[in-house]
């Protein structure tokens, strides 16, 4: 079969000087035309105006514009080609010692541009481990093996080289569709695009997701209903397909919704397939068999053996052939499921023969067929073929800038509305505020007021910034939202550090400064302007910190309650060598003086407000000291504050470590990023 021959053998030529194929001839033309099969036509490409596949007709029908190749330089060829060898997953098992459950094996496929594949087969069976594995995302605690290369070469699938949309939903739920929709338009499509189109994309991909209905619903969670569980899907597909990236991973893309809205959302998902020239993979629970219908290639898995692998056409007979016709009254789809379900074995009707041994039938048989080699030369020779290297899909996103806006926008906008994460934190600072106030309330200035603004100070700067640890779990949710987005190339983490500190400023100044004012006009600390105004700014200081180290406690352990616990114990260690429950000269050499000491910010907030609140006073005669109690002799003597520099040091100090800590961060994110994937390679390597 080649281009030349298709004329007569699979088309003909239509109007404008298109030459109008079938659809199968269509599929085996690009296949040779690509494969370079055909001595003579090899070097012929398939060419569109933008560089994609033509829409295809009512019929299924497509154009295609025949180039002379003697004109044109031979083009590298489109789209991703991805192809799969021999891929093994397997996890220690906890049951036995040293044993291992094998999740998949041997599994070898492809896809091309401008075809679906279908991955089925029982809950269990190991699809969302077959699409992890290609995507180079499985979970730390399993091993891998096999090859999985794209266009031939072996690249790095993370970070924006393709769209993944995974079984598990992640969204930002306290935004609506729209907004959700829009946001994400305008960070993942390029810069050289106008807003305006922006929204229009937008506006489409949630019409052909058929949303337009709940354009202005917020998605829901915690407790607040929102969408429903298919709308949110359908959500998810929608910011996926938003950029038409050339390698679409789908994880269950139609569970979750009837049968019509499973056709028109996979129906829609193989016409941009077919027009942008994607390569698609969707694992798919029980498709209808119009939905089954829409499928180029079945990927069967059961056990996580591959059972069957081919064309979606060809799999009933290949059932039908090892013994397990499918029944006229039954979608064939239904059978093969029915036929390989290992999980309700006594319930089972496929004849004598036990279910896991059907799959080794199957299996085995598969492994010796026509079609098993034909992939495998398929395999062989896309590898074969040198193919372009494809693009990150984050390569082609908005500009720095633009990000940094939107996600101000969208993080404010988020913050505002999740109550939990500021909102109720203000409401328990200002009842702290009173409390704090009328402990203390007005300290006068006696002796005994003298370790009554000590302990003050002291709650302040470490018991009330401790409780910032109450917005983690919106934290926890802000960066799986962004874990996710990043993972498939939406923006940068400087981008997220930049603008999660932004949008966080406006929030934190309130918690400070109104339960700030509250507790120091109360407790009738020194009255000067300045000195409220410092008081005010270390409290400040101190939030940001937590808030900060909060993050980088999130990015290393997702678990809330870990992630709570661990944020709460580093602090707990930092105010206990913060020099006030020990005095700094007291304080053990090792660790708790060097380095804990020094790198504690309480300890900077503690001695910036003693300095702040002692300086200029005097306290009267106590068990016959000196006549007056100094600022000197309290701030050097009594709590051996260092006196070598001034408070607003203390406070430069405190902004100083600010800057570090969201360095931390960024450097945290970046190097979990780089050093997962060689901590991967290197357990491979040591596993082979
Ligand atoms: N990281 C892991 N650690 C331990 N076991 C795992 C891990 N990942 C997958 N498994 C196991 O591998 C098997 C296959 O899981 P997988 O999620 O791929 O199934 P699935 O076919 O996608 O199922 P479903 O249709 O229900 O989503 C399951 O038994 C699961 O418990
Ligand atoms: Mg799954």
């Amino acid at each position: 079969m080649s281009l030349g021959r298709e004329v007569n053998d699979g088309g003909d030529r239509g109007k404008h000087g298109w030459l109008r194929l079938t659809r199968r001839g269509w599929e085996e033309a690009l296949s040779d035309a690509v494969r370079g099969s055909d001595g003579g036509f090899g070097c012929w490409n398939l060419v569109h105006n933008n560089e994609v596949f033509p829409e295809p007709d009512g019929d299924g029908e497509r154009g295609i514009e025949m180039i002379d190749p003697k004109s044109l330089v031979m083009k590298k060829r489109l789209g991703a080609y991805l192809t799969w060898e021999e891929l093994g997953v397997s996890v220690s098992s906890s049951n036995e010692k040293d044993a291992c459950k094998t999740i998949l094996s041997g599994a070898s496929g492809y896809a091309k541009p401008g075809e679906i594949v279908a991955i089925m087969g029982p809950s269990g069976c190991g699809k969302s481990t077959l699409l992890d594995s290609l995507a180079g995302r499985l979970a730390s605690n399993v091993r891998n093996t096999g090859q999985v290369l794209i266009n031939g070469r072996k690249l790095r699938l993370t970070y924006g080289t393709m769209a993944y949309m995974t079984q598990e939903q992640v969204l930002t739920w306290t935004l609506t569709v729209k907004e959700t929709v829009y946001y994400s338009a305008e960070l993942q499509l390029p810069k050289s695009m106008p807003r305006s189109q922006k929204w229009e994309r937008a506006d489409r991909t949630i019409r052909e997701m058929g949303l337009q209905d709940s354009m202005n619903t917020r998605i829901g969670g915690w407790g607040i209903k929102g969408l429903s569980g298919g709308q949110k899907r359908r959500l998810s597909i929608c910011l996926e397909l938003l950029t038409h990236p050339k390698l679409l991973l789908l994880d269950e893309p139609t569970s979750g919704l009837d049968s019509a809205a499973s056709y028109y959302v996979m129906n829609q998902i193989v016409k941009l397939t077919r027009q942008y020239g994607m390569t698609v993979l969707a694992a798919i629970h029980q498709p209808s068999s119009h939905v089954f219908g829409l499928f180029n290639n079945l990927y069967l898995l059961s056990l996580g053996k591959t059972v069957y692998f081919g064309p979606t056409f060809a799999a009933n007979q290949f059932f039908a052939v090892n013994g397990f016709p499918c029944p006229d009254v039954q979608s064939p789809a239904d059978h093969f499921l029915i036929t390989i379900n290992t999980d309700f074995d006594e319930d089972h009707i496929s004849g004598d023969l036990a279910v896991e041994k059907v799959i080794d039938v199957l299996s085995e048989s598969y492994k010796s067929s026509e079609i098993y080699k034909d992939v495998k030369s398929e395999i062989a020779a896309i590898c074969e073929q040198e193919g372009g290297l494809i693009e990150k899909t984050g390569s082609l996103k908005a500009s720095f800038i633009t990000q940094c806006l939107v996600l101000v926008q969208r993080s404010f906008k988020n913050m505002y509305r999740d109550i939990g994460y500021y909102w109720l934190r203000l409401g328990i600072y200002i009842a702290l505020g009173f409390a704090v106030g009328t402990v203390f309330y007005d300290l006068g200035s006696g002796f005994g007021s003298l370790n009554a603004r000590i302990s003050m100070l002291m709650f302040v700067s470490s018991f009330l910034t401790i409780l910032a640890i109450g917005g983690f779990p919106s934290f926890v949710e802000e960066m799986k939202v962004f874990q996710w987005e990043r993972l498939n190339g939406h923006y940068g983490v400087g981008s997220f550090v930049i603008s999660h500190a932004i949008s966080s400023t406006p929030y934190l100044f309130l918690i400070s400064l109104i339960p700030g004012v509250i507790a120091y006009s109360l407790a009738g600390l020194q009255k000067q302007y300045e000195q409220f105004v410092y008081f005010a700014l270390v409290l400040f200081a101190s939030m940001l910190l937590v808030e900060c180290l909060m993050m980088i406690v999130a990015t290393i352990v997702p678990n809330l309650l870990m992630g709570i616990i661990s944020g709460a114990g580093i602090q707990g260690l930092m105010i206990l060598s913060a020099g006030f429950f020990r005095l700094p000269d007291d304080l053990a050499k090792i660790f708790w003086k060097y380095p804990m000491y020094y790198v504690s910010f309480h300890r900077y907030a503690l001695q910036g407000l003693y300095k702040n609140e002692f300086q200029g006073l005097k306290f009267p005669e106590y068990l016959g000291g000196p006549p007056t109690i100094d600022s000197d002799m309290i701030l050097k003597s009594l709590l051996q504050v260092e006196m070598g520099y001034s408070k607003w040091i203390d406070l430069g100090i405190l902004f100083g470590m600010v800057l570090v800590y969201r360095v931390i961060l960024f450097c945290i994110i970046k190097t979990t990023e780089k050093v997962k994937p060689i901590i991967r390679a290197f357990l491979l390597n040591s596993t082979r």
